[in-house]
């Protein structure tokens, strides 16, 4: 319930209940203000409001054009890249830096790019029509902003989502801290993503599918790193390795399995956790990142790094232990940053309820917010500052990794359990009928995206937009 609705119910309840009950009310809502400020004063700048600026400009132009990719070994597949690479170049800037990315489209439909994950201005979010025109074929545009927080981010079409993703219009983003506490040997970051390929290992043309709309999206045949189907990191024994993932997926939902390998996750959706995470609690659900700290052990050998969310597993990747010791091994990994714990937020009441559900029309299936299938319905208000709880609610079977721009969110609960999640997030996976509770604090104005990443739920409706301010 709004504030407002609290009023109103609440006049309704002093014209019939008599005037006990309407202080008893407002006693109630100070209550939950007070708490609020609490929350609001326990989150203390954990992120900055505004980007600290003072550092170069990082230039790159992005060309957005039909091109091909040897996912599997000897043959191309055609696929829609930047500058003819998937991923995408990788974008790499320091904290303080400014970005300036030029998009060229030399596709035959709009394009657009959103940078996932960084608080960029409104007008530079890349969602068209909300924060800008599509950019037409033969068109460009100019995308400039400073990134205010460290971590891994991706960048990625966000026009047709289902197709041009599917496609390959995606890359990675990594601003790095000025001094990092740790000096690590090697700083890797994978994209993973799966494709769904027919004879002559083309993609299968029949993008976003009623099937796909249906269930959890288009999911691949084959999965690959960095569109590799045999990434392979050479480390030696007591090497100190940043690994940096990211799920690039129209739909599929990764768990990572290390095997005897013990990294250990140290920030999640670009921001650094309070304490280190076994990989193995986290879903790396489509649009999410997690970075891990892995000491190298010292047994040489080759270690399989494989993706176990179906259950049965299957290898995505492999590191080769070998050389002479370089340092230490086993080393213990400190968390970072501090994040609120906030668990008084399981007091406040819910601002917003958001219900996801699917309809059957005509042999296809629609995703709704709500009721409202996007750009249906109206775009919901948040006051800048202001500690909110909002309510996800998957009346549905199939998966939402639910994602928001401009802003970072906690966890508070899932399914009426708390939940300590020493982290932010800007994507939160809902499996089947779940129901999660998150709180933040809004710091960046403007309309921003609420939306499925699972791209055909998306393109099917599942999206709405918050207005900060
Ligand atoms: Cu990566 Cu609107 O999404
Ligand atoms: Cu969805």
């Amino acid at each position: 319930m709004s504030r407002v609705h609290v009023l109103a119910a609440l006049a309704l309840v002093a014209v019939g209940g008599g005037l006990w009950f309407a202080l008893d009310g407002l006693g109630l809502i100070d209550q939950n203000e007070s708490l609020r400020s609490e929350l609001e004063a326990e989150f203390d700048d954990a992120y900055p409001e505004a980007p600290a600026g003072g550092g170069e400009l990082v230039e790159i132009s992005l060309v957005a054009a039909p091109s091909t990719v040897e996912l599997v070994e000897g043959s191309a597949t055609d696929v829609w890249a930047y500058n003819d690479l998937v991923p995408g170049p990788a974008i790499r800037a320091t904290l303080g830096d400014t970005i300036r990315a030029t998009l060229h489209n030399e596709l035959s439909e709009p394009t657009t790019i959103h940078w996932h994950g960084i608080r960029v201005p409104n007008n530079m979010d890349g969602v068209p029509e909300l924060s800008q025109a599509p950019v037409e074929p033969g068109q460009s545009f100019v995308y400039e902003f400073t990134p205010p927080d460290a971590g891994t981010y991706w960048y990625h079409s966000h026009v047709n989502g289902s197709e041009q993703l599917e496609r390959g219009l995606y890359g990675t983003l990594v601003i790095e801290q000025p001094q990092s506490q740790v000096d690590y040997d090697n700083d890797i970051t994978w994209l993973i993503d799966d494709w769904l390929l027919i004879e002559d290992n083309q993609l299968d043309p029949a993008f976003n599918t009623p099937d796909d709309r249906g269930h959890n999206g288009r999911w691949g045949d084959i999965a690959t790193v960095n569109s590799s189907l045999s990434e392979t990191i050479r480390a030696q024994p007591g090497e100190r390795l940043r690994l940096r993932l990211i799920n690039a997926s129209n739909g599929r939902v990764y768990r990572m399995d290390f095997g005897e390998l013990t990294p250990k996750v140290i920030a999640v959706d670009g921001l650094a956790t309070s304490r280190p995470i076994d990989p193995g609690e986290l879903n790396l659900a489509p649009g999410n990142r997690l970075d891990l700290d892995l000491s190298v052990p010292e047994n040489p050998g080759t270690y399989a790094v494989s993706d176990v969310y179906l259950g049965m597993s299957r290898q995505l990747a492999t590191i080769v232990v070998e050389g002479p010791t370089t340092g230490d091994v086993n080393v213990e990994v400190a968390g970072h940053s501090a994040v609120p714990d906030w668990s008084g937020a399981l007091d406040a009441s819910v601002d917003i309820e958001l219900a996801f559900e699917t309809q059957s029309v005509d042999d296809d299936w629609i995703w709704t917010i709500n009721g409202d299938q996007f750009p249906d319905g109206q775009p919901l208000e948040l006051d800048h500052g202001r500690f909110t709880k909002i309510k996800l609610v998957n009346l549905s079977h199939p998966l939402h990794p639910i994602h928001l721009h401009g802003q970072f969110f906690k966890v508070l609960t899932r399914n009426g359990e708390p939940v300590d999640e020493p982290n932010f997030r800007d994507t939160v996976l809902l499996e089947a009928r779940e129901t999660v509770e998150i709180g933040l604090i809004p710091l960046d104005r403007g309309e921003w995206l609420l939306h499925c990443h699972i791209q055909e739920h998306a393109d099917a409706g599942m999206m709405t937009s918050v207005i900060v301010s």
